[in-house]
């Protein structure tokens, strides 16, 4: 394999720990300057070109959202030579448009992480980077993956916004309210720093968020309790039509 031969990598979130359709699946365990990614990166065959796929969380779900290596796992995608990255984001639904098993292509986020690595320039003595960030999804890809999901025929919402939180609890009603004032339609805890971090790698990266569940008292009834085997349904039911839209992307 050449190191540029990978057309797309996928990283896999909550309930999201394989890309179905992959073919001809070899183990990579790249040990890159910030450390090891989560677990193997597996690059395959889908659709006649070489996708990478990795679980951000381990494949057994071990790593929680403020321990996730974020840097490690973008730099052993890159070190195998991907360019693209599709970041599989389970979420949490604020906005009208953003109920239980949507999927959407978020355009702006706002951070609210805190105390996680989040920048290359963390060591003494590396280039101090200010990357831009205004738009944080690459529109190019972007618009690849709003293409794709109308090839393959899968609904998919263009744009809002993804408030990424700290985790690994869930969010009080109190904090959605102030989320959904801030401009927030989405929630989740994974979304930074990797989408910063993919910027100053030079990654085009686009999210593809699917929603799990209202957020806390964002939904029809205020009271619903949040529960981890809706949260799992949910995101298996609205996956279905992913590996389609990454096929045709
Ligand atoms: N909040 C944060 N992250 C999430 C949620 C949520 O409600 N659902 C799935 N991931």
């Amino acid at each position: 394999m050449t190191p540029d031969s990978i057309e797309l990598a996928v990283v896999g979130g909550t309930g999201l720990y394989a890309l179905a359709g992959l073919q001809d699946v070899e183990a990579h365990q790249p040990v890159t300057r910030y450390g090891t990614p989560s677990g193997p990166v597996r690059v395959g065959t889908l659709a006649g070109r070489r996708v990478a796929f990795l679980a951000r969380h381990g494949e057994g779900h071990s790593v929680p959202p403020h321990r996730i290596n974020y840097r490690a796992n973008l730099a052993a995608l890159q070190m195998l030579g991907a360019r693209r990255v599709l970041a599989l984001n389970t979420v949490g639904g604020i906005g009208e448009r953003f109920g239980p098993r949507v999927l959407a292509c978020p355009d702006q986020l706002i951070d609210y992480t805190w105390g996680r690595i989040s920048t290359l320039c963390e060591e003494p003595g590396t280039e101090v980077l200010h990357v831009d960030f205004g738009d944080p999804y690459t529109p190019a890809l972007r618009a690849q993956v709003l293409e794709a999901a109308r090839t393959a025929g899968v609904a998919l919402v263009d744009g809002g916004c993804y408030g990424a939180t700290q985790g690994p609890r869930l969010e009080t009603k109190a904090e959605i309210a102030r989320m959904r004032r801030d401009g927030c339609d989405l929630v989740g805890m994974t979304g930074m720093p990797e989408a910063g971090l993919a910027r100053e790698l030079g990654l085009e990266y686009a999210c593809l968020a699917i929603v799990a569940n209202w957020a806390a008292g964002a939904g029809p009834d205020p009271d619903e309790v949040i529960t981890l085997e809706d949260v799992l349904a949910n995101v298996d039911a609205a996956s279905a039509g992913i590996p389609a839209l990454v096929a045709a992307l």
